[in-house]
């Protein structure tokens, strides 16, 4: 069967935004971008842990293209906005440097230190703290995002409701905008395919986070729905292809796995299929993305 793309027109929907289109939550929660229905888990599988040289390991070799587009674009209108999770910052910047100014918070003390380096300078403000707890009063922000974070928080529905509260609906672009892994995600497929049944760890399934979110989203009155797909990838130029398997199974467990007693036998078993996926693809995993923009309304 032939994926519907998730920025393809659905139901008789009415065009909202260039690229977008706008969806209920009905349409939202049957939509092929959120990934296999038969695979949805009953429950949250839990934050995974990430370290700060994990995800500085991972991110450095991320290009992200049209993401960084798409989020900046998004945000072209908006005033204030929160980057929830910012990691090292990259969207923040990329925000800022469209709009003027991008405030982030993140809880890890190494990435917000590294976040600190650069901030002033390029018009991000830097705070320590968790989507769960956001330290900012209701209504602070007219644009609230979190990109790749709501799998590592420990509870979904209260980083949502943060997300909410401190989103001024009033404002005439409010928005709050998620990113999780798209069901084509390559990364999120040698993950589940690879990893998970060595681990013993449950499958990670990002439409479930995404389908979560959306649900409470609507109840707390950010029911008007797009959702895009964007196209990123982990790049590795290693010459030679041993080489290059090698490099990205320790880069990818690191980032899943570095705290992990398994972390050896999930590196062992990445790079054979390492090895199989860059005959096909030499140089990138491609690391597919899932956005959903919520807007006030019903
Ligand atoms: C995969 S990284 C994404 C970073 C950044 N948003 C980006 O797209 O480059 C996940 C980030 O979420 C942060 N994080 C983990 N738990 C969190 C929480 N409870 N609240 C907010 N951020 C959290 C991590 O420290 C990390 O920076």
């Amino acid at each position: 069967m032939t994926e519907a793309r998730a920025d393809t027109p659905a139901h008789g929907s009415t065009p909202r935004e260039p690229g977008g289109t706008r969806l209920t939550l009905a349409q939202v929660l049957e939509h092929p971008a959120l990934g296999p229905r038969d695979l949805l888990p009953a429950r949250f599988r839990g934050p995974r842990r990430v370290t700060g040289d994990g995800w500085v390991g991972f991110a450095t070799r991320l290009e992200r293209g049209e993401e960084l587009s798409l989020v900046q674009s998004l945000m072209a209108a908006n005033r204030h906005v929160l980057d929830v999770g910012g990691g090292i910052g990259e969207l923040s910047r990329a925000v800022a440097a469209r709009i003027g100014h991008c405030t982030t918070v993140e809880p890890h003390a190494q990435l917000v230190e590294s976040m600190r380096d650069e901030a002033a300078e390029a018009g991000v403000s830097v705070f320590a703290g968790t989507a769960e707890d956001l330290p900012f009063p209701d209504a602070s922000f007219d644009a609230v995002y979190g990109a790749w974070v709501l799998p590592f928080v420990d509870d979904v529905e209260k980083a949502v409701t943060e997300m909410v509260r401190v989103c001024d609906p009033g404002a005439p672009e409010a928005k709050i905008v998620l990113i999780v892994g798209g069901a084509d995600s390559e990364v999120l497929g040698l993950f589940n395919d690879v990893c998970a049944p060595v681990s013993g760890d449950p499958r990670d399934h990002h439409g479930y986070l995404l389908a979560t979110a959306a649900r409470l989203l609507a109840e707390r009155g950010f029911g008007e729905f797009s959702l895009h797909r964007t196209e990123a990838s982990v790049r590795f130029a290693e010459e030679e292809p041993a080489k290059r398997a090698a490099a990205a199974a320790t880069v990818l467990t690191d980032f899943w796995y570095q705290l992990h007693p398994g972390a050896d036998e999930v590196r062992a078993a990445l790079e054979p299929a390492l090895e199989r996926h860059f005959a096909a693809r030499p140089h990138g995993i491609g690391d597919q993305g899932a956005v959903l923009v919520a807007r006030p309304g019903s």
